[in-house]
C-alpha cells in the first residue's frame, strides 16, 4: 500500500486526481468506479482542470457507481444516481449511458445485485476504484463486519453514517435505512484502489484501515489485501498514523519512474 500525507485537502485531491489521469490518459475507455459523499469532491474538481487543459478526457470512459440508497426516489437530490449525473458525469463529461449506480429501486434487489456484479464484470472490470472513508472504517457502505468477501448487495446503514450523512437531507427521518452497495470483494477486484481522506474526524478510522489489523470491523483494512491500493490524505487525518514519517520519507524518495504527477 502506498500512503501518501499532503498539507492541505486541495493537494489530497490534485494529488489523487493525477493517478485517475494517468490511468485515463494511457487508457480512455477505462473503468472508472466512482464515489459519492465530501471526499472525492477535490479529486472530481482537479479532473475538471485537467480536462479543460486538454489533458484527459472521460467521454470514451465507462463509469461503476460504488453505491446507491434504497427507499429513496430515482429523481430524489440526494440519489446516489442523482450526485454521480450532477458531480461527475456531467461535469467530468462520460457519456451518461456507459455509466451505471445500482438500482435501489429495483423490485428484486438480490437480483439487481447480481446483475450489478455480472455488468462489472463484462465490462472488463474497474481500472481504478475511487474511495472515501467512513468514520467508522466503512468503504463504499460496507458497514463494520462486512465479509471481505462480500458483493454487491443490500445492506443496513449503521445509525453513524445515517447521522453523518444527515445533513444532506432535511432531517435524520429522511435519510433512508438501507443501502445498496459493492461488496470488498467486489471492491478488491479493481485493478488499482485510490482512497482519499481529509479532516481529524477520519483520523482514527485512517489508522486502523491502514496499520490496524486486518478485520471485517474495519472494512477499510480490506486495502491491505490489494496490490495495488494508494491511500491519500492530508495531515489532519494522518494523525493518528504511527508511521506517518516514514509515509513522507517514501514520498519524498520515490524513484521518479513510479511517479504519477
Ligand atoms: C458515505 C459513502 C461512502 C463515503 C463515506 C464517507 O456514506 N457511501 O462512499 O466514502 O460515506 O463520506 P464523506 O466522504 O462524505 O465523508
Amino acid at each position: 500500500m502506498e500512503i501518501i500525507i499532503l498539507p492541505t485537502p486541495a493537494e489530497v485531491g490534485r494529488v489523487a486526481a493525477a493517478k485517475i489521469a494517468s490511468i485515463v490518459a494511457d487508457k480512455p475507455t477505462a473503468v472508472i468506479g466512482l464515489a459519492t459523499g465530501s471526499s472525492p469532491q477535490g479529486i472530481y474538481q482537479d479532473l475538471q482542470r485537467r480536462i479543460a487543459a486538454g489533458e484527459i478526457s472521460f467521454a470514451q470512459a465507462r463509469g461503476f457507481a460504488l453505491d446507491e440508497y434504497v427507499g429513496i426516489p430515482l429523481d430524489h437530490p440526494e440519489s446516489y444516481a442523482s450526485v454521480i449525473a450532477r458531480d461527475v458525469v456531467g461535469p467530468l463529461g462520460f457519456d451518461a449511458s456507459r455509466v451505471r449506480v445500482p438500482d435501489g429501486r429495483a423490485t428484486d434487489i438480490e437480483f439487481a445485485a447480481k446483475e450489478y456484479d455480472a455488468a462489472i464484470r463484462a465490462a472488463g472490470g474497474i481500472d481504478v476504484q475511487i474511495l472515501g472513508i467512513g468514520a467508522n472504517g466503512h468503504i463504499g457502505f460496507n458497514e463494520p463486519t462486512s465479509s471481505f468477501a462480500s458483493r454487491t448487495r443490500i445492506k443496513t446503514l449503521a445509525p453513524s453514517t445515517r447521522e453523518a450523512n444527515a445533513r444532506f437531507f432535511d432531517s435524520l427521518d429522511q435519510v433512508p435505512t438501507h443501502c445498496m452497495t459493492q461488496g470488498l470483494g467486489t471492491i478488491l477486484e479493481a485493478r488499482q484502489l485510490v482512497l482519499v481522506a481529509q479532516g481529524s474526524t477520519k483520523a482514527a478510522a485512517v489508522a486502523a484501515a491502514v496499520e490496524g489489523p486486518l478485520s471485517s470491523f474495519v472494512p477499510g483494512s480490506a486495502l491491505q489485501l490489494h496490490q495495488h491500493a494508494t491511500v491519500v490524505v492530508d495531515e489532519a487525518a494522518a494523525a493518528d498514523l504511527q508511521l506517518g514519517d516514514y509515509y513522507r520519507y517514501t514520498y519524498e524518495h520515490k524513484p521518479e519512474w513510479q511517479r504519477f504527477e
